[in-house]
């Protein structure tokens, strides 16, 4: 197991870029600190205030870390279903005293201002998600000393990571908290997610670039299981949502281990694209019928979610949770670390002991 990525890093552990506020700059330096790899996420953030995110985390540390972009999106496929979507959401607004957003807010997300800052200054690692950058981008970027990953939710999808010319492959299992990184979104797709084990052995199979796998991992038994399944190394979210660094809000940190909280759903009700969250009143009510149009459902609910976030009530929160979310710690972000990397070394003697056997 050896590549530019996992050269990097003293464990094979890297935390998940997580936006919305969540992956701050105090979190990826704890991480990286403990010998992971530590993550900013750049996805509905200006170009300018990554750049005050990456001055703010190499003024933590001198280790190496990584950024993540959100790719452009496609035009709506159906304009008219987002407006049928914001009238039955108007109860939701009068009843948390504000305005729905503009679904029309931008779809490219700031991509060529962003990368225009990594290019001029440039970052360990960057990760793209929703697709696939033009074999351009990551040449530029590897001629600036990055390097440089994209998720992968189907091995078709891991085929395109590769002949762009990424160093690395994100595989990203149905499991997963947050936002699946499908290429497309396809609405005729849903619940076709691939489990985790199966879709990194697949991708193995199918490239030769280094795999990352991502999805419902929590303990290093699951890292010993997707490395022993062909992975060079692992990405948590919802491990780390938990961490003491995390920048979720508390009552998200809390959900994921409250018994109210009985399981996870791929939902497009708070975006318009499938992200899977602990199933809350919001995701209940409009899951059903959330349209297929990202980010114009993002922009559109908002100010609901922050609207909720004040109001201190869970049941409107996008609770993003991969399905491991009860295994949960509430731990510093660096001791987390180290007992993952631990567990992974006691399960990987254990493996090797019973093949002894
Ligand atoms: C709160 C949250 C926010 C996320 N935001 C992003 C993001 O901005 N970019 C990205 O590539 N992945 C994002 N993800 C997905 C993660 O990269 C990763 O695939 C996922 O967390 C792995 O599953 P797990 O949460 O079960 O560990 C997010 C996940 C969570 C839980």
């Amino acid at each position: 197991m050896s590549s530019a990525l996992t050269d990097l890093l003293p464990h094979p552990i890297v935390q998940a870029p997580m936006a919305g506020g969540v992956a701050v700059p105090r979190l990826a330096a704890a991480v990286s600190e403990a010998g992971g790899l530590g993550f900013l996420a750049a996805g509905y953030k200006t170009a300018d205030g990554m750049y005050q995110e990456i001055k703010q985390l190499r003024g933590l540390t001198g280790l190496p870390f990584g950024i993540n972009l959100f790719m452009p999106q496609p035009e709506t496929a159906d304009p008219a279903a987002v407006d049928v979507y914001a009238h039955q959401l108007a109860g939701e607004a009068s009843w948390y005293e504000t305005e729905l957003g503009d679904p029309d807010s931008g779809r490219d997300d700031g991509y060529d201002a962003k990368l225009a800052v990594l290019l001029d200054n440039p970052v360990p690692v960057v990760s793209f998600h929703f697709g696939v950058p033009a074999p351009e981008v990551l040449e530029a970027l590897r001629r600036a000393g990055t390097v440089t990953l994209a998720t992968a939710t189907t091995p078709a999808e891991a085929r395109a990571v590769e002949r762009a010319g990424a160093d690395a492959v994100i595989a990203q299992g149905v499991e997963a908290g947050g936002h699946q990184g499908t290429h497309r979104d396809a609405p005729e797709a849903d619940g076709s997610g691939i489990g985790l084990l199966s879709l990194v052995a697949q991708v193995r199979e199918t490239v030769s670039i280094p795999v990352v796998a991502a999805g419902g991992i929590m303990r290093g038994s699951q890292i010993a299981a997707a490395l022993a399944a062909g992975a060079d190394a692992v990405q948590l979210g919802t491990a780390f949502v938990a961490t003491h660094e995390s920048g979720a809000h508390e009552l998200h940190k809390r959900a994921l281990t409250d018994p109210l909280y009985v399981r996870t759903e791929l939902t497009r009700a708070f975006s318009g694209r499938p992200a899977r969250a602990l199933v809350n009143r919001f995701l209940r009510e409009h899951g059903p019928y959330a349209p297929a149009a990202y980010p114009d459902v993002h922009h559109l609910t908002a100010p609901l979610r922050k609207a909720a976030a004040k109001a201190g009530d869970p049941q409107g929160l996008a609770l993003w949770a991969g399905q491991g979310h009860r295994l949960a710690r509430d731990l510093p972000a660096g001791r987390l670390v180290e007992v993952l990397a631990a567990e992974l070394a006691a399960a990987r003697t254990a493996l090797s002991d019973g093949g002894a056997r």
